[in-house]
């Protein structure tokens, strides 16, 4: 199958875990997996017949009732297969499919529920075109071959088509237009707090790094944590202390994972923008999995999707807990020697080159260190300022211990002398007192 865009690939057999994984996390339970590696696509039911067939018979030793593919199906494709199965109730799903359901049940807050909604339409919309067509092929006989003219040419299949895809096309308007009014909010809301000079650190990665762990442990903000998938679909903001004394907001938001279809992301743009927006990007990457290089370049090619790569970025390689003895490195002297090498190879590389801190968010270790970093990170986004305030405005003494750094401070009658840096969005403030 072709692909819309150069994407980093999994190995398979860990791709495939992670569908399970998802598929479990729909409710489903998996009882047979099936691989085929080909040079070329079937345009009709993307693998070949003969292992479609094969598929087929293994039916009657494991009965299923959904096939779940982990490429992404073109309609035609889905509905092929499903005729393929002869009149038995046979779902075929994607990965897109899987996901949008998991984001469907996890959506808790009006904006995400109208996101997920609309990736939803967004998804169905050409499929229930050409299901649609089919049918009118079917029951109106005269649908697309030819014949009398007029109104009679149309079978009711093609009718109802019109009438389901206009008004698909009219919900996903409405959304669209309810999201944007959200968006403006949000915007306004984003506004406020630089007005305030709050900066703001996005905590992104990918599903089931840890992120929301994290969130809780820096703040016992009580967000949601399930060892499941996609448990935070909203993003949560946050106040948090830094090492020196003053804060920032750390926002919580939708997990990433790889094979994530481009439409899908710009249904959460609402989401994604308190991303592009952040000051400095936290980014969990969950350091005892396996595949930690592959999920980090998956968060790494989203974050480009959307425009944020050029954010400052503080790694946290989390579950530190797990490498140290526990279950993570049983599961890893299970794994090849190689990949175990390519893992210890990645974590020293991400330690040595990137930005990175080796934490436990769920034993709180690490998390001084972590904060060190994010803190010195926000100071290079800041700018340097020098000001004497009178005594008579000392709250704006005060506001620049909360909000800025303070490298050095002296009192005299003239009032307080500080040098230090600030957020750009906050310099306006201290103006007429700059020296
Ligand atoms: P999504 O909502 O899918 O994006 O997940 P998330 O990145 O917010 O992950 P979450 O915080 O929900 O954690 C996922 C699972 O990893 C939970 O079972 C956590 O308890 C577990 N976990 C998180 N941090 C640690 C850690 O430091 N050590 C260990 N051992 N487990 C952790």
């Amino acid at each position: 199958m072709e692909l819309k865009r150069p994407r980093n690939e999994f190995p398979i057999d860990d791709s495939l875990d992670e569908l399970e994984r998802l598929a479990e996390t729909a409710g489903l339970q998996v009882v047979g997996r099936a691989v085929q590696h080909l040079d070329r696509i079937n345009p009709a039911t993307l693998i070949g017949k003969g292992k479609l067939h094969e598929i087929i018979e293994s039916r009657a030793e494991m009965p299923f009732d959904v096939i779940l593919f982990d490429e992404e199906l073109a309609p035609n494709q889905q509905r092929e297969i499903e005729q393929a199965f002869e009149g038995k109730d046979i779902k075929v799903l994607d990965r897109t499919a899987i996901i949008l359901d998991i984001f469907a049940q996890h959506a808790r807050t009006k904006e995400g529920a109208l996101q997920v909604e609309l990736a939803q339409y967004e998804y169905r919309l050409p499929r229930l075109t050409r299901m649609w067509t089919h049918l009118a092929r079917q029951t109106g006989g005269a649908a697309g071959r030819g014949g009398t003219g007029g109104v009679g040419l149309r079978g009711p299949g093609e009718r109802q088509l019109e009438l389901d895809r206009r008004e698909i096309r009219g919900r996903i308007a409405h959304l669209k237009k309810q999201i944007e009014e959200i968006r403006k909010q949000r915007g306004e809301h984003r506004r406020k707090r630089q007005r305030e000079g709050l900066p703001v650190v996005a905590i992104v990665g990918y599903t089931n790094a840890g992120k929301s762990t994290l969130l809780n442990a820096l703040t016992n903000a009580g967000v949601l944590v399930e060892d499941k998938l996609f448990a935070t679909l909203d993003p949560t903001t946050r106040r948090v202390k830094l090492p020196s004394g003053s804060e920032a907001l750390f926002t919580d938001t939708v997990g990433f994972i790889q094979k994530l279809p481009t439409e899908l992301v710009a249904a959460f743009r609402a989401t994604l923008e308190e991303i592009t927006e952040a000051d400095v990007l936290l980014h969990v990457l969950d350091a005892s999995h396996p595949n930690l290089r592959d999920q980090a370049q998956a968060v790494e090619e989203t974050l480009e999707e959307i425009g944020a790569n050029d954010k400052p970025v503080v790694m946290a390689l989390n579950k530190a807990d797990k490498i140290a003895g526990g279950e993570g490195r049983s599961a890893q002297m299970e794994s090849p020697l190689a990949a175990r090498l390519s893992f210890v190879v990645t974590q020293d590389e991400f330690l040595r080159e990137g930005n990175a801190v080796q934490i436990s968010a769920l034993q709180g270790q690490g998390l001084g260190e972590l904060l060190a970093r994010v803190e010195r990170a926000l100071a290079e986004e800041m700018i340097d300022l020098r000001v004497r305030i009178p005594y008579s405005a000392n709250e704006l003494a005060a506001l620049f211990h909360q909000r800025g750094i303070v490298e050095r401070e002296e009192f005299s009658e003239k009032g307080t002398l500080i040098v230090g840096k600030v957020a750009a969005s906050l310099v306006k403030r201290f103006g007429r007192y700059q020296i």
